[in-house]
């Protein structure tokens, strides 16, 4: 979220007329609610997770913090990646797609792809998979841990054009606080390269 502050303070630094102003300071409002959201839900994460290293109750209770914390969404989930597939994880909301191919349908998409996928309609998704036919829009973030593809955070809306770039950021945010937790025995062990050093 440190981007959107940024980027916010360079639009206030602008010589615009008194009415564009006035259009930003709306914009600006209404997504400085939605970066305080954010922080807080971000906040509230980080304790609710505290020191847990579980992968699905971890999940689980970020699924039920987001839906419960997020306005106009049916749908909070997570997929966790079997090969080159996806595998339904812990959500809320109606029961879902419980398998998918990597490249398939706005999940499989973020995943191929690495990044953040915002729909703002999925009738106009080539290949979008309807699990709940309420669902308007929807957003997908990777879980990129170290470089590695966990899986992807899922939330769909009954709203048309739900999710923007503040949500991207603030969902990016809250999938690293989520992914801090993830702590393996992957990760290197420099104790020889420090020890080499003292
Ligand atoms: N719509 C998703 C499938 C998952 S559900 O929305 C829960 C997609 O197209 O990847």
């Amino acid at each position: 979220m440190c981007g959107l502050i940024r980027s916010r303070a360079r639009r206030w630094n602008r010589g615009d007329t008194l009415s564009k102003q006035m259009d930003i300071q709306t914009h600006a409002e209404a997504a400085g609610s939605k970066y305080a959201l954010y922080q807080q839900i971000c906040e509230q994460l980080n304790g609710l997770l505290g020191d847990e290293q579980d992968f699905i109750a971890n999940a689980a209770n970020t699924a039920a913090l987001l839906f419960h914390s997020l306005p106009d969404v049916n749908w909070v989930g997570f997929y966790t990646t079997e090969g080159q597939d996806l595998v339904l994880g812990p959500f809320q909301g109606k029961p879902a797609c419980a398998r998918m191919p990597f490249g398939r349908g706005v999940c499989g998409a973020a995943a191929a792809k690495r990044k953040t996928i915002v729909v703002p309609d999925v009738n106009r998704f080539s290949g979008h998979i309807a699990c709940d036919t309420a669902s308007q829009s929807e957003i997908a973030v990777p879980l990129l841990n170290w470089g590695k593809l966990l899986g992807v955070l899922d939330i769909d809306s009954p709203s048309l054009d739900r999710f923007d770039e503040d949500d991207r950021e603030g969902l990016e945010s809250v999938v690293a606080v989520f992914l801090a937790s993830q702590v393996t025995g992957d990760l290197p062990d420099l104790s020889d390269y420090a020890a080499s050093q003292s």
